[in-house]
């Protein structure tokens, strides 16, 4: 089958009520945190993309058995630092960071070394963010320029650290908390503010974990060895795949859509925030707390004008996967946006910050750019008629998903390749778009 998709057509007016898939973040860490629990978890509503799939079998190649049933997944912990595997395991992360930076969080004590490795993507991605913070724990690690693949030995002398989080990393935040679990004492991290599903889960487990806000940071305080037991959790909707219909609906002509079940954590919502300073009025509405996470149904709808962005690099952290969609709109925005210090886009499953810009151009938009920092000039009447074909993007799922709103919002034609990467993390993508109404073949 062709692993591409062609739209001619830009999408006619809708008002549709949606659910879009399950959060990755949570799902990766659900199982994670499962692993490491005392008895049987049950989650439900994982989210069944690639990313998430190679975490089951991480922990799967690592003595933790799991089974699902019906909506439900089962994952039998042993306790912290429960695993028992094979000399020479390798793990395969795929395309996730995610889970090749946490996973070795849980693996500081292995008596055995372990391999990771990922796909081409994640093999050109920077590792030292994680190996030079572990290696202060006392952990063994081997690798060649802080590239995969790594490989990583436990030991019993871990010892605590006190260590500066600056990069506003949840994947190297959670990494060192998860290392904090099988350390004795107490790992403080100051971190950068950045998504904080890993301490919402441990608090909900009644782990001794304590945040202190400051003003800039959070302060982690985390007691190691301590035991946890097995949980229950249901998976919210993400608002990193809904941020993609968000802008769909927005840009196309007197529709509405009704998004139900996202996560709208704190640390998560800077989406809406841009948007709405935009002017997009989006609305989060019956709002609830779920073990410590907060979800809400979205409420959005057409706009037909835009205002320019002046978006504060304090957002960065709580947009960082939705900047591509976010340019989108200020390409169609009246003004000139500007967004500051999003280098960390460059490390991305792609280097998204260039081919943003690069996409943009490509639409006919004027981008002028000065390091991290980028002005977008919006040009409110664009409408396309060209013929545009979209590759070589490193397979990255968010340049595939950000090149089908484009079309179906601006119009031309498009032949989009690599459909296959919507599997990382929003398998329904195309099957959710079709059903409010898109023409995709
Ligand atoms: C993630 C954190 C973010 C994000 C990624 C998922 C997570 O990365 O870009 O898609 O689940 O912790 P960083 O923490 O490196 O910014």
């Amino acid at each position: 089958m062709a692993n591409h998709v062609i739209i001619k057509n830009r999408i006619r007016k809708f008002n549709k009520v949606i659910k879009v898939s399950s959060d990755k973040s949570i799902s990766i860490r659900s199982i994670l945190i499962a692993s490491q629990a005392i008895g049987t978890s049950k989650i439900s509503n994982l989210l069944e993309s690639e990313d998430v799939i190679n975490t089951l079998k991480a922990i799967k190649k690592l003595g933790i058995n799991y089974e699902k049933i019906k909506n439900t997944y089962k994952i039998y912990g042993y306790g912290l630092n429960g695993f028992c595997f094979k000399k020479n395991t390798t793990i395969n992360a795929g395309n996730s960071g995610t889970l090749a930076r946490l996973i070795l969080g849980l693996l500081v004590k292995s008596k055995k070394e372990v391999k990771i490795i990922g796909d081409k993507s994640l093999s050109k991605r920077d590792f030292s963010r994680v190996i030079k913070p572990l290696r202060l724990f006392g952990v063994n690690i081997k690798n060649k320029n802080n590239l995969m693949p790594i490989k990583i030995l436990g030991t019993d002398f871990l010892r605590p650290i006190k260590y500066f989080e600056k990069i506003g990393s949840a994947q190297v935040k959670s990494c060192l908390i998860f290392s904090a679990l099988n350390t004795p004492g107490i790992t403080v991290i100051n971190s950068k503010k950045s998504r904080n599903h890993t301490e919402l889960m441990l608090k909900f487990l009644k782990y001794p974990i304590k945040v202190e806000n400051k003003k800039k940071f959070e302060k982690i305080s985390i007691e190691g060895l301590k035991q946890f037991k097995a949980f229950d959790y249901d998976v919210p909707g993400d608002i990193s795949s809904a941020s993609f219909f968000m802008v769909l609906t927005l840009l196309s002509k007197k529709s509405s859509l009704i998004i139900n079940n996202v996560n709208i954590n704190p640390s998560r919502i800077g989406i809406v925030t841009i948007l709405n300073k935009m002017g997009a009025k989006i609305r989060l509405k019956k709002r609830r707390l779920y073990n410590g996470e907060r979800i809400a149904n979205i409420y959005i709808k057409s706009k037909n004008v835009l205002n320019a962005v002046n978006c504060p690099a304090e957002l960065n952290s709580s947009a960082i996967d939705e900047f591509l969609i976010i340019f989108l709109v200020a390409a169609k925005a009246n003004g000139i946006s500007r967004f500051k210090e999003l280098g960390e886009m460059n490390k991305k499953e792609s280097r998204r910050l260039d081919l943003g810009i690069k996409f943009l151009r490509l639409i006919g938009i004027k981008v002028e750019r000065d390091k991290d920092n980028i002005k977008i000039y919006g040009n409110p009447n664009l409408i396309l008629s060209q013929s545009f074909e979209i590759k070589n993007f490193l397979k990255d799922h968010r340049v595939f998903f950000l090149s089908c709103i484009t079309a179906l919002t601006l119009g031309g034609e498009w032949k989009i390749n690599d459909k296959d990467s919507i599997r990382t993390s929003f398998p329904n993508f195309l099957n959710i778009l079709k059903s409010i109404g898109a023409k995709i073949n």
